[in-house]
């Protein structure tokens, strides 16, 4: 809508009518102050026309400014604001510049409706008006907004500030929106609990912290460090009020800014950008989650043997380091289907090369097809920064014919600095890049059959500050960087000038970690330039997200299966390309604590397939640490043992003790791995993460909302670790209802209470709760081995005379690129189970496709927990089984053992069970 066409609706009488403007919500008289607002940035907008969509879905409004400020720079006015109910459950709020067009997040990296600027007519998706769960009002004059919930009238949002009434002071400024510089609060109740926001370590658990800023930058700054701005950025919180109904906030907006959360109030400080919002109605966590993904995309399915466990070192000096891990496990019989190179395996750090002499790449093709023939894989690292120091690198001669790399403010490649010394970064936003990067993945594919990448350093870090860099070919030798094996150098070479316009130096100062007066330390300078003139500055937090888009393509068409990527970086929208790892660890106990929030806020942000380096990445692991982190890891989405070079060997087989219980707690991750390949199923269709806290499914225990070191597997299966050293036992608490240790049966009742459980040295708590049922298969060395064994259900009910659970099963080849319920390809079961006091029945419902049974998949085998007595007959399908041995009841356990069955898994059954104390087993 132009201009023009908008201030004829300020003559329109029916301006302001047909939209609810009452504002009366969150009447807060308390003055809450953030401390990084300044006072007076100017006294708001005022809404001088609006215009309704015709189809009901939203409207368009005009907001001037009130009042000039210079601080920060001159505001924009006037600002178009444009509201749209997409759904029942989802409001968009949209606010720019009315006349320049401002950067947003590109469509192509997270694709979304537009943002409608004309009324539209007839057919849209939104919702009609009388089903929303989300109601949106707004003042006129300041203009503010809120938002409310529908069915309780409770205020959720509300950019409207609090006067006090004593003094008269405002408690927030009102919306500031300045070309580098934009700020807006909400009013929050003093007691909502709120999770999000990232990426950062976080020792005081997962709730986010009152008077706590928290600093959205992408940087490579290790995990250990608390409390800073990591490798990714998430403008999403999740707000969950008192009665525990949750709702959640997404500002789309990739440039840098602080997200203050104080007593009552949260406010965004933005450095560039929009405002767009999303407000996700919920009302559970899962809803919340549920909603976000399918905005910002859904998590990508990850491959079946991603599930088993994966070992890296940085420091595996040759082929044969790889060859001596991988046989050791064996030989200590503790499962391992994926062994990992860091940048060693790299001719002097070159993306796409093998060292010709520790890593010879006939060599290592050879291996990793002994690797494919033992039902293993392989994964290597790559970096984005591309050498410019040989002249005759293939991948650099092609990246400069296609012109892909970022350039700087004279329009020459961009000079920086990594392990290959100096380098051009590729510009993942140029439509050429993935048609480059894909060729070199092909090229690099034909000389060794790799299963998967691991895209590092990509916030993207650089050794140097700056741009305009040069450096003198004399200076490359004498640095050991350059001899492809020694990587202890990571000193700047370049000769660089440091910006200091005002995108190095933006007015408003984010609080990330780096010196202040310059937001490109040690990363890509804000003055460079992507495709179409896109800054730096503007697309920093991108970067991440943009490799992985691109290298997700290049695996798509190169290996034609379903690509396994690990990424650093990462954005809203990330989960729907790649896995992720918390980054850079330390072997300590602390670190093997945090862990657990920072696993749990990876799913919650659409990136269920996360885990942290197990036994700790930099420093030297303990005997015990490792051993307790290998347990506790057997249980992270994605199980990857990894050590940083110069630190102590920390393969589980170097220790017995570590051997010992790394073989019980992936023995059951490995009996899981039907479960946990069907809870990726379920990802990939409603975005519920597999690792959870505690509220998702307790959201109506508050006490839940405190647990910061433990968590769920799914639904319904609670993972209580030992993180202090000297401990052998965990003050866990258990949420109410009937819980059974997955490895002895042993039963825990709750009412919602702590328990101290016992937790020898080789021992993790693992329960299931009663309502479950568990698809399992066999312990094996390699997912591949488990995947062609028996099945077992395990059917937990609870103690009330009638009591009932469920479950699920996907199967399928596991590497198909999509995941999906169809005939041939997959089968998706679903499992209901029921008993009384005396009777019961267990059915198995196939809800589609002939995978299963054309792979003579097999349950052998059912355990039901929580039967009071034990069954007398129990019949398959009709049949009464054959032999009494097949029946065993351990009536301390109160556990059935139901053994040598023949069910197909791709087939409906039902089995059922009668006990009757006079009719004895045997009379059969
Ligand atoms: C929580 O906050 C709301 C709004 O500030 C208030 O109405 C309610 O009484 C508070 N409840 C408790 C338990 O403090
Ligand atoms: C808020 O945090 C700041 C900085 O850490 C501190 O100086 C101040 O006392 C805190 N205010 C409150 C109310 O806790
Ligand atoms: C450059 O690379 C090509 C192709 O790999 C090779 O044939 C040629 O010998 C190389 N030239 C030099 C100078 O290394
Ligand atoms: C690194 O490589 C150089 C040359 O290839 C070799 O002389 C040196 O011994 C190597 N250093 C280590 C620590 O392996
Ligand atoms: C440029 O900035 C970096 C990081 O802030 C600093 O270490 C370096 O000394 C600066 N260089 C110059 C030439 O000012
Ligand atoms: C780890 O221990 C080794 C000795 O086993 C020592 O040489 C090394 O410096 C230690 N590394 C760290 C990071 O503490």
């Amino acid at each position: 809508m132009k201009r023009s066409t908008l201030a004829a609706f300020r003559m329109n009488a029916k301006i302001f009518s047909a939209v609810v403007m009452v504002l009366a919500c969150c009447s807060s008289l308390a003055a809450a102050r953030s401390p990084k607002a300044l006072k007076s940035l100017g006294q708001g907008h005022r809404m001088t026309s609006v215009y309704n969509f015709e189809d009901g879905t939203g409207f368009v409004a005009d907001l001037e400014l009130i009042k000039r400020t210079e601080i920060y720079g001159p505001d924009i006015s006037p600002l178009r604001m444009v509201v749209r109910y997409d759904s029942d459950d989802q409001v968009h709020v949209h606010i720019t510049d009315s006349t320049q067009t401002r950067w947003e997040v590109p469509q192509d990296l997270i694709p979304r409706p537009a943002v409608p600027t004309l009324a539209l007519k007839g057919e849209s998706n939104a919702a009609a008006s009388n089903g929303r769960q989300l109601e949106l009002s707004y003042t006129v004059e300041p203009f503010g907004f809120a938002i409310t919930r529908t069915s309780t009238g409770e205020c959720l949002f509300n950019s409207t500030p609090p006067i006090d009434s004593k003094t008269g002071e405002a408690g927030f400024n009102s919306m500031v929106f300045k070309d580098q510089y934009l700020e807006i609060s909400t009013q929050l109740p003093q007691n909502n609990s709120m999770f999000g926001i990232g990426e950062s370590t976080r020792p005081d658990g997962l709730r986010l912290m009152r008077n706590r800023t928290y600093t959205l930058w992408a940087t490579d700054m290790a995990a250990y460090t608390v409390d800073v701005d990591l490798y990714g950025a998430y403008p999403f919180h999740m707000d969950i009020r008192e009665g525990g109904a949750t709702h959640g906030v997404l500002l789309l907006n990739s440039n840098g800014m602080d997200i203050y959360v104080g007593e009552d109030l949260l406010t965004y400080h933005v450095i560039g950008g929009v405002l767009d919002f999303y407000f996700f109605a919920g009302p559970s966590p899962l809803a919340v989650v549920d909603q976000y993904t399918k905005l910002v995309g859904r998590p990508t399915p990850m491959p079946y043997w991603s599930f088993g466990f994966h070992q890296c070192r940085w420091g595996y000096e040759n082929i044969d380091d790889l060859r001596y891990v991988v046989d050791n496990y064996k030989k200590a019989n503790i499962p391992l289907d994926t062994i990992w190179n860091d940048i060693d395996y790299m001719d002097a750090y070159k993306d796409f090369t093998f060292d010709p002499i520790r890593y010879d790449e006939n060599k290592v093709r050879e291996f990793v097809e002994e690797l494919h023939a033992n039902g293993q894989q392989y994964v290597l690292i790559l970096d984005p920064g591309i050498s410019v120091a040989y002249k005759n690198y293939s991948t650099l001669e092609r990246g400069l014919k296609d012109d892909i790399f970022l350039k700087n403010e004279f329009g020459n490649n961009y000079l920086a600095q990594v392990w290959p010394g100096p380098v051009f970064f590729p510009d993942f936003l140029h439509p050429k890049a993935t048609s480059w990067w894909t060729t070199e993945v092909a090229d690099f594919f034909k000389k060794v059959p790799f299963d998967g990448l691991w895209i590092d350093m990509n916030e993207a870090s650089n050794f140097c500050t700056g741009s305009a860099c040069s450096f003198e070919t004399s200076s490359l030798g004498t640095l050991g960087m350059l001899r492809g094996n020694d990587s202890s150098n990571d000193q700047c070479i370049l000769r660089c000038v440091n910006g200091t316009s005002r995108f190095d130096n933006p007015p408003y100062k984010i609080d990330h970690v780096g010196t202040y007066n310059n937001l490109g330390d040690k990363t890509i300078a804000m003055t460079v330039k992507h495709y179409n003139g896109a800054l730096e500055y503007d697309a920093h937090n991108l970067y991440g997200l943009s490799e992985s888009i691109v290298t997700q393509k290049a695996l798509q068409t190169v290996t034609k299966q379903r690509p396994f990527i690990l990424s650093r970086s990462t954005f809203v929208g990330s989960g729907a390309h790649t896995a992720h790892w918390t980054g850079d660890n330390k072997a300590t106990w602390e670190d093997l604590k945090y862990s657990v929030v920072s696993i749990i806020n990876s799913g919650m942000f659409g990136v269920p397939m996360v885990g942290a380096d197990i036994c700790g990445f930099a420093g030297n692991t303990t005997e015990e640490l490792c051993s307790r982190w290998m347990q506790m890891g057997a249980f992270y989405p994605f199980s990857r043992n990894h050590a940083a070079i110069g630190t102590d060997s920390q393969e589980p087989y170097l220790w017995e003790s570590v051997a010992v219980s790394s073989r019980k707690a992936l023995g059951l991750r490995y009996r899981l791995l039907p479960h946990l390949y069907t809870l990726m199923f379920e990802a990939t269709k409603s975005g519920a993460p597999i690792v959870r806290a505690l509220f998702f499914s307790f959201p109506d225990d508050l006490e839940t909302l405190t647990i910061n070191h433990q968590f769920l597997v799914g639904n319904n299966i609670m993972v209580s670790p030992v993180v202090y050293p000297g401990h052998t036992t965990v003050n866990a608490y258990v949420p109410k209802g009937t819980w059974y240790n997955l490895f002895d049966f042993s039963k825990v009742t709750s009412k919602g209470e702590r328990f101290v459980l016992s937790a020898p040295a080789d021992s993790i708590n693992v329960h299931v709760h009663e309502g479950q049922i568990l698809p399992m298969q066999e312990a094996r060395l390699t997912s591949a081995e488990v995947k062609k064994t028996p099945f077992t259900l395990i059917v937990a009910f609870g103690d009330a005379s009638f009591a009932s659970a469920s479950g699920k099963l996907f199967v399928d080849n596991g590497v198909d690129l999509e995941m999906e319920v169809r005939d041939g390809s997959s089968t998706f079961v679903q499992y209901f189970a029921e008993r009384s006091l005396q009777s019961g029945s267990l059915v198995g419902r196939v809800i589609s496709g002939d995978y299963a049974l054309e792979q003579g998949l097999v349950l052998h085998n059912v355990r039901l927990l929580g039967v009071a007595m034990s069954p007398s007959k129990v019949f398959v399908n009709g049949q009464p089984i054959a032999a009494a041995e097949q029946l065993k009841y351990d009536a301390n356990l109160a556990s059935v053992e139901i053994t040598g069955l023949n069910v197909a898994v791709g087939k409906d059954f039902e089995i059922k069970w009668e006990s009757q104390e006079s009719v004895g087993w045997a009379s059969q």
